[in-house]
This record gives C-alpha cells, sequence and structure tokens, in this order.
C-alpha cells in the first residue's frame, strides 16, 4: 500500500485527551447513544465532520495578523475577490459565513415556491432551504451509485437522461437554477467526471437554465479528474478546476471544506442582476458586500486556503488517507461504500451488523460501539436520520442505506491516528455479534438525529 506522505511538517500541536474505556461506557449511556451530545473533550479522534475542523497553515496564521477590519472596502476582500476569481473565472463574489447562508440568500432571491432545482444529491441545508423558500429538491443520482458495493471512478455522476426527462416533464419555466455537488457528499463522498458536468451544463443551457456548482470540495473533484480520467492525468488541477467552472453559471461554497478554514463561505455568480439583488440582501442578513458576516481576517485565511488547497502534493497526501483507511479495512474484510471517496469513509452497517433490524438503528449502534472501543466519532447516516414511521399504518419506513461516515479533517490526523481507527472498527467486527440494537426515548418533530436520545435494547 502507498502510504499518504504528509507535505508538511508539524509546527504546533494541540493534545488530545484520552478517558478510560470504563468512562466511556458510562458517558455513551448518559448521552443517550447519541456522540452529538457528548463535548468533544471527551472524544480521542474526532471524524464527525471535515467542515470547519481543518488545520491552518503557517501562511494562513500570519495572514490572520494582516487582517483589515474596515466596515466597507477591507484590503483582504479585494484578494479574497481576486482569489476566487482566478480560480473559477465568475465575475461577481459575495462573501458568507458558510455555506447553507449561501443556499438561503440565493434560493430566497432566485426562487419561486413550487420551482424545483435538481442535483446529483442535494446536501442536507441545501434540501432544506430549498424547501424551506416552498421548492422541490430532486436528487438524480444513476441507481447503480447508490450500490454500496457497485465501483465506479465518478459514482456522483448526475444522473442525464432522467434529468432531460426531469426538465421535459416540469417545463423549463419552473426550473430557476440547476446544480452539481461536487465532490457529492450525501452519496458518499464521490467524484463528479468533467465529461457528465459538460453534458449537465449542455442539457441545462439548452434549455435556458442556469448551471450552479455546490463546490465545497471542488479541489477534491478535481484531484479525482486528474487521477481517474486519462485525459487529464498531465493537466494541472488549476486548468481542471477552471474547467470544471467554465460549465457553471455561478457556485455556491461552505469554505469550511475545501477553503483549509474553521468559518466562511462565498457565492459567485455572472448574472449581474441576480448579483444586486442578491447582495442587497446580504446586507439584510449578513453584512456589507466587502465582509459578508466575516471578519477581514477570516477572508484572508480564506483566499490563502483557498491557494493551498489546489497544491497536488497536498491533494494526492488528502485523498490518499481515505484511499488508505479503504485499502486498510479491506484487510480486514469490513464494508463499506466503494470506491473510498474524497473527505470520508462511509461504513455499510447493514452489513456490518446484519442481526439489527434498520428499525433498532444499526447505523447508530455502530456510532457509539466505536465510541466505546476507541473515544472515535462517527456519524450516523440511516434510519435515525431518515427513517419514519408511515403516517397511515404507523409502519416503520428505512432508508435505502444504514451508513456510518467517517470524515476526516484536513491536514489534523496522522496514519497511525487512521491505523488506529480501523484497528477500533476491526476489534468490533471480531464481536460483532455482541452489538445490540437502540430504541428511541426521546425524539424532536424535526432534523431528530441531533438531539435524539436512545437506550439499548436487551
Ligand atoms: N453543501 C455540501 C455538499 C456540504 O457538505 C455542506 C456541509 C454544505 C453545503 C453546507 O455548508 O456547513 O458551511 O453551512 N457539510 C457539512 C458536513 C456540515 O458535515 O458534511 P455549511
Amino acid at each position: 500500500m502507498k502510504k499518504p506522505i504528509e507535505p508538511f511538517r508539524i509546527k504546533s500541536v494541540e493534545a488530545i485527551p484520552y478517558i478510560s474505556r470504563e468512562e466511556r461506557e458510562k458517558i455513551i449511556k448518559e448521552a443517550g447513544y447519541n456522540v452529538f451530545l457528548i463535548s468533544s473533550d471527551k472524544i480521542y479522534i474526532d471524524l464527525l465532520t471535515d467542515s470547519g475542523t481543518s488545520a491552518m497553515s503557517d501562511n494562513q496564521w500570519a495572514g490572520l495578523m494582516h487582517g483589515d477590519e474596515s466596515y466597507a472596502g477591507s484590503r483582504n476582500y479585494f484578494h479574497f475577490e481576486e482569489t476566487i476569481r482566478e480560480l473559477t473565472g465568475f465575475k461577481y463574489i459575495i462573501p458568507t459565513h458558510q455555506g447553507r447562508v449561501t443556499e438561503n440568500l440565493l434560493f430566497s432571491v432566485i426562487m419561486k415556491p413550487g420551482q424545483l432545482i435538481p442535483n446529483n444529491s442535494h446536501f442536507d441545508t441545501t434540501r432544506a432551504n430549498v424547501e424551506a423558500k416552498g421548492g422541490i429538491a430532486k436528487d438524480l443520482l444513476y441507481p447503480w451509485a447508490h450500490e454500496p458495493d457497485y465501483e465506479h471512478p465518478f459514482k456522483g455522476n448526475i444522473n442525464l437522461e432522467a434529468l432531460e426527462a426531469l426538465i421535459q416533464e416540469t417545463g423549463a419555466e419552473n426550473i430557476p437554477l440547476g446544480m452539481i455537488t461536487v465532490t457529492n457528499n450525501s452519496g458518499g463522498g464521490q467524484p463528479v467526471a468533467m465529461d457528465n458536468i459538460r453534458s449537465a451544463s449542455e442539457i441545462y443551457h439548452k434549455y435556458g437554465i442556469p448551471l450552479f456548482l455546490d463546490a465545497c470540495r471542488f479541489a477534491e473533484n478535481a484531484w479525482f479528474i486528474k487521477s481517474r480520467d486519462p485525459k487529464y492525468h498531465n493537466t494541472s488541477i488549476r486548468d481542471i478546476v477552471l474547467e470544471m467552472f467554465s460549465y457553471a453559471d455561478g457556485c455556491t461554497m461552505s469554505a469550511k471544506k475545501d477553503g483549509l478554514v474553521n468559518i466562511g463561505g462565498f457565492l459567485a455568480l455572472n448574472n449581474a442582476e441576480w448579483n444586486e439583488r442578491i447582495s442587497n440582501q446580504l446586507i439584510l442578513i449578513e453584512g456589507f458586500p466587502t465582509y459578508g458576516g466575516l471578519a477581514g481576517r477570516d477572508l484572508e485565511a480564506i483566499s490563502r486556503g483557498l491557494k493551498e488547497v489546489v497544491d497536488e502534493r497536498y491533494l494526492e497526501y488528502r485523498i490518499g488517507q481515505i484511499a488508505a483507511i479503504g485499502e486498510m479495512l479491506d484487510g480486514f474484510g469490513i464494508p463499506y461504500v466503494r470506491p473510498a471517496g474524497g473527505h470520508a469513509i462511509y461504513i455499510d452497517a447493514k452489513r456490518f451488523l446484519p442481526h439489527i433490524p434498520p428499525h433498532q438503528f444499526p447505523a447508530q449502534a455502530l456510532v457509539a460501539a466505536l465510541f466505546v472501543e476507541g473515544g472515535i466519532r462517527g456519524v450516523e447516516i440511516g434510519s435515525l436520520m431518515f427513517g419514519s414511521a408511515d403516517p397511515k399504518t404507523g409502519k416503520f419506513q428505512a432508508p435505502q442505506n444504514e451508513l456510518v461516515r467517517l470524515a476526516v479533517p484536513r491536514r489534523v490526523y496522522s496514519y497511525l491516528h487512521l491505523e488506529y481507527v480501523v484497528q477500533a472498527l476491526a476489534e468490533i467486527y471480531k464481536k460483532r455479534d455482541k452489538i445490540k440494537g437502540l430504541r428511541l426515548v426521546y425524539e424532536a418533530p424535526a432534523l431528530r438525529h441531533f438531539t435524539a436520545r436512545l437506550a439499548e435494547i436487551d
């Protein structure tokens, strides 16, 4: 196995607590088997999300000292604008404090109730923002993209035939904008091919519909295009990125991912009228258009992060980390969504714990077991997040997959940390028959996985 070698050395370290197994057994019970309810000082390796959890470089930290905190016209905004224009080619750059407010701004200005937004897969917040404004969020993956074992180099591709059929059925006038999410987080962190972005763009544009990329992990997607599509082996990441954006009319971005920062985002677009309307709305809810809810120093850290993220040695190491987890899991026969994604590994809990039925939350049981075994925090994407009771029959309706996402923060954990995580999974795998299902003790009316409390079933 080619081990991912860090293209950096360490200048500052943060101690992480390690509490005993006995304490962890007590804590998980007290937290109602929900790791969202455990304080981070009880976690040894935190793989809850790759969002806002990156380590910044010395250059980014130095950038904070160059913060110009002027209310209007901060020099950091102009650096931010120039960096994003160079990367994406878009004309207008609107700063925001994170991805979901960007979605909120976009949909509140350009979409009317009853209109439809297609995407390969909407991320939760994108779907929630479309629906909150009265729109319909439609996911259009190929059927094989839902099969955990199906190997495809670009499993995040949008289903082109389904897209064209949907546009004809709905009428282009009812689709103010189409999207593609790169990489496809909700579908396993899987990349989208350049040919797929180009073809989708042609379809959208044939019907006069603008295309926006949800670009949170644009650099990781570009790395997959470079390494998996022979046509791009000799193209630089910057050129691949520019080409990806050239097929789109704008993008939404959470800089908490490929911006390599802890907070920030932006909207970039070419349409002058939309820019004006969105900027006016921005002033209402985020701030003046040259800071958009961020400090000048944050804008500077993002500009510098966006330049670092397109470094090919960084990306080789970054994607290599996830691939290495996959290869280690293969050694133990542990099932996961294949191939390994860009920012996370998704363990297939349905096959890991076949004795636990969906209504007893197998993926959540695995999340809890991983905390007890190694102080490791992952996140459930299964029956707890998406399952529900049929309003008429009361019968439990399970989602197609029961997954545990282990998202790897950028530049934070070493190869040994990752090995430790796989070893903990392997320990659980050996004694998987002993893992018990869970039952709900408390659930909130919406987004219940954040606050739910559960208990073990004896
Ligand atoms: N789009 C995608 C594809 C995302 O993965 C996220 C966030 C957002 C939009 C929203 O961005 O958090 O800055 O408001 N994903 C995080 C995750 C939360 O854990 O996957 P945000």
